[in-house]
């Protein structure tokens, strides 16, 4: 799914609130419309009340009214409106006009009064007014009324509105183009920044200048070039072990091929098979240098195989490795035991990864410990860490000198006098997948006379036991 893009975002807030915003000033605006349209009809209005109200006056027999033309005249000229007007004493009796006007709610002598209401199905706008007629004859004030309808009112109300709504839509419009622009313009750098990247060379692994970056974009930069900066360690790494590993392949295969042609060399068989069997053993370790090779680039962390765990019981594993390396022990006379229980010790790992490393631990203790020795592996809990597993080798040979106990480690490193079979690579791989399990491998003295103690300490799987 694609996540929305920042334009997009910022459009549809802006647009939204902007919108909302205008929905209620429209009605401000509507109701100010109103208030200005009302007031300015309200006056004449308020002049056609009063200049009726001056053309009533009594008799002493009644009540007589004189409408003016003029009153009346404002409503006419090209108006669309239609006028109603009423005189009359309330209760009594109407004098001129229709009858049943809407009425004010309350009314005061001589100052007229605004309303609306309506008439025969037709909304008005209405002005009242009551004339005391001072007359002992006619207690009762007059009564006048002038209606009309709301058409024009309407018209100009609708005029100042829509053209108020108008501009400011005009703006949230301006304003969105601008606001998209200005984003436009922001997100540039980031388009040039990635542009640059891409267009670099394909082993270019420098770091990405930030130069001409806005300071909110540095974070980005400097998170792809501590990206960079791992990967090209890991490439060096990479580089480096590939030349360690032609330098250490060229020597045997040199080997190899002079043992071939001192071989050829002898006519008879009787001289030619010391020289085969020598061939064949360097052809043994040739294998054995090339497998810890392969095993080494394999418990890289550049190839991941760690991202992908799963449950291993390597109480097991360690059972299934005795058992196979039980000849290997034999032809030495060598002693090959398991200790503890068949209670599984639970890791979260790569099975195939932890075979390695109790494979190379195992045979490192055979490979070293003279004939008639005594080997044990053995597979617990650490007893002093919690939801920690301990795997232990345990030999009587001759033991590793605490002097060289780090060096061991190293790729390619061996002991002096050590057999020339092995290609320093062992504890290597070893260490390799210990830490790549978030575990850890410590040598020490052996709790015999002489020999070695391998401890190696992995992480138990949560909440197993
Ligand atoms: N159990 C042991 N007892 C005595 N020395 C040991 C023991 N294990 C390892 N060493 C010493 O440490 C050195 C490094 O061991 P490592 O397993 O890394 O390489 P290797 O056994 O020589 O070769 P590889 O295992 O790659 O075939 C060995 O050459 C050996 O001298
Ligand atoms: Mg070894």
């Amino acid at each position: 799914m694609r996540a929305p893009g920042l334009k997009r975002r910022l459009a549809f807030w802006l647009f939204g609130v902007l919108s909302a915003l205008l929905v209620v000033d429209a009605w401000y605006s509507y109701s100010d419309a109103l208030g200005a349209a009302n007031q300015a009809y309200d006056r004449s209005l308020s002049a056609s009340v009063k200049g009726i109200a001056e053309r009533v006056y009594a008799t002493e027999k009644e009540v007589v009214v004189d409408i003016p033309y003029s009153a009346l005249e404002l409503f006419e000229a090209g108006s669309s409106d239609r006028i109603f007007y009423n005189v009359g004493i309330p209760g009594d009796k109407v004098i001129t006009g229709y009858e049943d006007l809407p009425l004010p709610e309350s009314i005061s002598p001589n100052s007229p009064v605004f309303y609306d209401g309506i008439y025969k199905g037709q909304q008005l706008r209405l002005g009242a007014m009551l004339k005391p007629l001072y007359r002992a004859e006619f207690p009762k004030p007059v009564l006048i009324i002038i209606g009309e309808t709301i058409n024009t009112r309407q018209e100009v109300v609708h005029h100042l509105f829509s053209r108020e709504v108008a501009r400011k839509a005009l703006l949230i419009v301006v304003a969105l183009a601008v606001a998209l622009f200005a984003t436009m313009i922001a997100v540039q750098p980031i388009d040039n920044l990635g542009q640059a990247i891409r267009q670099r060379p394909e082993d270019d692994l420098t770091p990405v200048t930030a130069l001409g970056v806005p300071h909110e974009v540095k974070p980005l930069v400097e998170a792809i070039n501590l990206h960079m900066e791992r990967i090209s360690a890991m490439l060096e790494a990479r580089r480096r072990f590939i030349t360690d590993a032609a330098h250490q392949l060229r020597t045997p295969l040199a080997v190899l091929n002079t043992q071939a042609e001192y071989a050829l060399r002898q006519h008879s068989e009787a001289e030619m098979r010391p020289a085969i069997e020598a061939l064949h053993r360097s052809l043994a370790s040739a294998i054995r240098l090339a497998n810890q090779l392969l095993s080494l680039s394999r418990a890289e962390p550049i190839n991941g195989l760690m991202v992908a765990r799963q449950a291993v019981d390597i109480a097991a594993v360690a059972r299934d490795m005795v058992v196979e390396l039980l000849p290997l022990a034999a032809r030495k006379s060598i002693d090959l035991g398991i200790e503890g229980d068949r209670a599984p010790i639970v890791v979260a790992g790569h099975p195939v990864l932890l075979r390695e490393l109790i494979a190379n631990l195992i045979d490192n203790a055979l490979r070293y410990t003279p004939e008639n020795g005594v080997v044990t592996v053995a597979v617990d809990q650490a007893p002093d860490r919690a939801s920690t597993a301990r795997l232990r080798v345990i030999d009587n040979g001759p033991g590793i000198p605490a002097e060289f106990r780090a060096q061991v480690f190293l790729r390619f490193f061996r002991l002096d006098g050590s057999d020339y079979t092995g290609s320093g690579l062992g504890l290597s791989i070893v260490r390799e997948i210990a830490h790549g399990h978030g575990g850890d491998i410590t040598l020490s003295d052996a709790p015999g006379v002489s020999g070695l103690l391998v401890e190696v300490l992995l992480p138990l799987v949560e909440g197993a036991a």
